[in-house]
């Protein structure tokens, strides 16, 4: 007899295409080539020195040892103080989790919660790993469709249309990742009437893009302006994007004591606690000064505008400015489908996205891996310099295509 030794569940998943496409940029430019990779989900900006000054005064403390499994009590209270100071969300300490980052957070939330054929709304373009979460959790992804003209957003009309009696959660994430698009209170509010009418349905609200904004946005999150439903609600975020600290993962949740206790149940039983010294460098993040973050977002501002700006003059090209997080979401719809390039018939996202890699050496994602055909993703998380160059590589790929 063969042995089989891989699950359904493994196969019933996909990998993360972004991070494909940021290991075939890295494989590329090993070879030699001249890539240059807009694919990435980080920011350029090293760690700022006070948080890695942080971190290795833990260590020098040994504060080195396993931690209560979700998280340092320093840390929650640090945690709680910002969701107040930041959010006007008042969590008590048991109403929140630390984990391996935003990512390990969400997985450990959906496991905690999610039964067999569960069902979880997320519209799309959604970030890569909402739908495979769900399948891990054996719960069943219910994707809904959103538009470029409504700047990628649900509205309560279209949830309604998808609420079932099997419906667990609905995925809001704004800033947004891939489009870059943000809520508005009002939106958010509208969207909230959701758990007025169903009392069986929760709300993930994934804000850890909250500080990367422009054009003056004043973020908000559901469970402030919902105060009502906040047992329902579950906010995540993370040090990740602002605190430009990717690698050392660290992510939470404020959320009911119920949904807190069982998350801290399975991190018990898989990771035992994110790392320490992580949680201390994560600590003295919410706790530092941070006028850094306005300084970073304002060269994200500038390149923003460099990129939108040459993706908007490309042939077949359009893009909204969005307000928030790092990325475009340009369309090349009028690009694919019968369209040729180097005698190759661009049949979809994937194949232009195959093209510029080869043809102009830029790594961007396809919007299909987002759940959005006809899109590709930019992340413009590099140098001026760089995105100008990428910029019109692109524009002269295009030009190409007939
Ligand atoms: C929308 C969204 N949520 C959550 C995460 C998780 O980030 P981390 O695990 O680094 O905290 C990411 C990272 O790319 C993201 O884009």
């Amino acid at each position: 007899m063969k042995y089989n030794f891989i699950s359904d569940r493994v196969k019933s998943i996909k990998p993360s295409q972004t991070i494909a496409v940021t290991s075939k940029a890295r494989e590329l430019k090993e070879l030699g080539k001249d890539v240059i990779g807009l694919g990435a989900g980080e920011p350029d900006f090293d760690t700022p020195i006070h948080i890695k000054d942080a971190a290795i005064k833990a260590i020098k403390e040994g504060k080195t040892k396993y931690t209560a499994a979700d998280g340092v009590l320093e840390l929650k209270e640090a945690i709680c103080e910002k969701f107040l100071r930041d959010n006007q969300l008042g969590y008590d300490i048991d109403e929140i989790s630390v984990g391996a980052g935003g990512k390990q957070v969400l997985f450990n939330a959906l496991l905690a919660t999610i039964d067999k054929g569960d069902e979880v709304i997320i519209p799309a373009p959604y970030w890569v790993s909402y739908p495979d979460m769900v399948v891990i959790a054996e719960g069943i992804p219910v994707i809904l469709e959103t538009s470029k003209e409504n700047n990628f957003k649900v509205t309560l009309e279209q949830l309604k249309k998808k609420i079932t009696l099997k419906t667990k959660w609905i995925i809001i994430n704004s800033p947004s990742n891939p489009t870059g698009s943000v809520y508005s209170i009002d939106e958010l509010k509208e969207i909230g009437k959701i758990l007025d009418e169903h009392p069986h349905v929760g709300i993930i609200s994934d804000d850890i893009y909250e500080k990367i904004v422009y054009d003056n946005f004043q973020f908000s999150t559901l469970a402030s302006i919902i105060p009502q439903h906040k047992n329902r609600i579950l906010t995540v975020n993370g040090v990740s994007k602002a605190y430009s600290m990717t690698g050392w993962r660290i992510g939470y949740a404020g959320a009911s004591k119920e949904i807190i206790k069982s998350m801290a149940k399975i991190q018990s039983q898989s990771t035992t606690n994110p790392s320490s010294v992580s949680q201390y460098a994560a600590l003295e993040a919410l706790q530092g000064e941070e006028d850094f973050i306005e300084k970073n977002n304002q060269m994200f501002k500038k390149r923003r505008d460099i990129i939108s700006d040459i993706i908007n003059q490309c042939k077949g090209l359009s893009v909204n400015k969005p307000k928030g997080a790092f990325y475009i979401f340009p369309s090349c719809s009028e690009l694919i489908g019968s369209k040729t390039a180097n005698g190759i018939v661009l049949k979809d996202d994937s194949a232009f996205c195959e093209y510029l890699i080869e043809e102009a050496g830029v790594a961007v994602v396809p919007g299909s891996a987002f759940g959005k055909k006809g899109y590709f993703r930019i992340s413009y998380a590099t140098s001026d310099e760089l995105l100008i160059k990428a910029g019109n590589r692109i524009k002269d790929a295009c030009k190409k295509i007939t």
